[in-house]
């Protein structure tokens, strides 16, 4: 690959803001359009912005579609995502239009795994209502039946999805007591299998109808899209909770919604929506759930490392080798 560093600086468009130190470090290294009002870009300004440059750096508010890359008009040569999800990004119209994609893959993997960890501990334990009553001033004290909730330790944990992030879960909840189960795709080499003690299952719905509670970890692919819905509610243990910090779109919100309003499933805590921001108002009435806005990889730190990785990416790509965080077609 030649190099692209002789020619002038790369002209890079960031599509929300990041953190201060990031875009400080960018105006410094490249031609960098920043965007300082923070305002999610319209699809029009998203397809102007792709005509103008030669790196576009989104995120997942944004969304890349086939007509963005179609505009680009043959200037935009990568899309360095900042974030490791990628279902935003239309892969297959990036590779038509010869553009390359990156992500911010590893160093989210701690804090969105610690998020699930809240979740799963929020959830049965009824955190939320119980902040709830006491700021309400409704608290009457302590008494031997109030706020009971259900016990974590023994219990049997399945994860959906066991890549980085579902193995940082399953860490953490055996150190919480919890028995660790999957379904991946592949199921995970021996040693690392006996280090967690996890039983991998090849049938979801085999593994959904045994666990106690279930956390998708998977990436949001047409294969995953609505992964879980009425079919799967029905067959899960009436006492299960489901947790969601991966994406929206792999549960079936209105299935989802009926789960919990018939009492097919104990509760959820979601992180993430199909309609974000919106959330459905049933989501909002329904008991025994946990609410939160997307926040699985909102730490300072992490933000900062996902902000170095995407510089990272947009530097060896314009240095003319291949950036260490390509994302490949069918590979998300
Ligand atoms: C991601 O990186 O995909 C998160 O969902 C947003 O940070």
């Amino acid at each position: 690959m030649a190099s692209r560093s002789a020619r002038s600086r790369p002209k890079v468009i960031v599509t929300r803001r990041l953190p201060q130190a990031v875009e400080a470090r960018m105006a410094e290294l490249f031609d960098v359009e920043l965007n300082l009002s923070d305002t999610p870009m319209s699809e029009a300004a998203l397809a102007d912005a792709a005509s103008r440059c030669d790196v576009l750096v989104p995120t997942v508010t944004d969304r890349i579609d086939a007509a963005v890359f179609a505009g680009a008009g043959g200037r935009l040569k990568l899309c360095a995502n900042f974030g490791v999800g990628v279902d935003h990004i239309d892969l297959a119209a990036a590779r038509a239009a010869e553009v390359m994609v990156t992500n911010t893959p590893g160093v989210l993997t701690d804090d969105t795994a610690d998020m699930v960890m809240a979740l799963i501990l929020s959830v049965p334990r009824r955190l939320a209502e119980g902040e709830k009553l006491v700021r309400a001033g409704e608290w009457q004290g302590w008494s031997p039946t109030g706020m009971l909730g259900h016990r974590i330790t023994g219990k049997r944990l399945g994860i959906v999805g066991m890549g980085r992030i579902g193995r940082a879960v399953a860490t953490r909840a055996r150190a919480f007591g919890l028995t660790i189960h999957y379904h991946n795709r592949h199921r995970l080499p021996d040693a690392l299998e006996q280090d967690i003690e996890a039983t991998w299952w090849d049938n979801l719905d085999a593994m959904l109808a045994r666990v106690d509670i279930i956390t998708l970890n998977c990436p949001h692919t047409p294969e995953t899209h609505h992964l879980i819905g009425a079919s799967q509610f029905a067959i899960m243990q009436r006492h299960a909770y489901i947790i969601n910090a991966a994406r929206g779109e792999i549960v079936e919100t209105n299935a989802l919604c009926e789960a919990l309003a018939a009492g097919r499933i104990a509760g959820a805590g979601l992180d993430v929506f199909e309609q974000e921001p919106a959330v459905d108002p049933r989501l909002l009435a329904a008991p025994g759930v946990v609410l939160l806005p997307h926040m699985g990889s909102a730490t300072f730190e992490g933000r900062q490392a996902m902000g170095e990785k995407v510089i990272a990416n947009i530097r060896v790509w314009h240095d003319g080798h291949r950036p260490p965080d390509q994302v490949l077609e069918g590979w998300a």
